[in-house]
């Protein structure tokens, strides 16, 4: 995959249509917790793994990993709901299971992993403590750029944690190594719901330009 970068004089225009485009799917994307089924190619879904896999990472170091359920998305749902039913009860139960079937009613889950063989080996002389934050942000940025190509293709999805439930039987569902550690689970499909306004803080609380708010 290449895009062209261009340089010296012809690079000194700011592209304003492919930043308007760009911040549209950025502020397209919501969270979607209720979706339904679609026609999605594999094409799609692997394009949208593809901004993923290209995002930065700490010395490229590129600590995440990701496993997508397509052909067994209904059935990763299913024993999502069987596993949590012997771990939770009741009322508790009953919210997680009711939650689920949004989930269960789209096209994909993608399930974001840290490799831990890459985030807890720092270089030669790093500090351990900085590598592991600097493989957290790294995976940020990796779950973002799914979920804003999620919203660029007009389709929609939410960040889920159940997995910290259900780590070791997920893993063996899975088939993932030991040493991969769960990050959070991505349900995808089209919108069944609309989501309510999004509310952010104000723009001057949050961005500053020349200095920060101390006197
Ligand atoms: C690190 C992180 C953890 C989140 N965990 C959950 C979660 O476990 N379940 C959930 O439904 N939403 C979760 N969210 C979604 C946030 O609640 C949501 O992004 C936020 O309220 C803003 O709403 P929006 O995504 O619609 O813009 C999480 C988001 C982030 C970035």
């Amino acid at each position: 995959m290449s895009t062209e970068i261009l340089t010296g004089e012809n690079a000194l225009q700011v592209d304003q249509a492919g930043l308007d485009s760009y911040l549209n799917h950025v502020l397209k994307r919501r969270s979607i917790r209720k979706l339904t089924a679609g026609p999605v190619s594999d094409e799609t879904i692997r394009a949208i793994a593809e901004a993923g896999r290209w995002s930065a990472s700490s010395g490229n170091s590129q600590p995440a990993r990701i496993v997508i359920l397509k052909e067994r998305n209904t059935d990763f749902w299913n024993f999502v709901e069987q596993t949590l039913s012997t771990k939770l009860q009741g009322e508790q139960l009953e919210r997680a299971i009711a939650r689920l079937a949004g989930y269960r009613s789209g096209v994909f889950t993608i399930v974001v992993y840290e490799d831990t063989t890459i985030s807890h080996n720092p270089p030669a002389g790093f500090n351990p403590e900085l590598w592991k934050n600097f493989a957290a942000q790294a995976l940020g940025i990796f779950q973002a750029n799914l979920w804003n190509a999620i919203s660029a293709a007009g389709l929609g999805a939410s960040n889920q944690h159940i997995n910290f439930q259900i780590e070791e039987e997920l893993r063996s569902f899975l088939h993932v190594p030991e040493t991969w550690q769960s990050y959070c689970i991505l349900p995808v499909g089209f919108p069944a719901e609309t989501p309510a306004e999004g509310s952010r803080h104000p723009h001057e609380k949050v961005v500053f330009y020349e200095n920060g708010p101390a006197e």
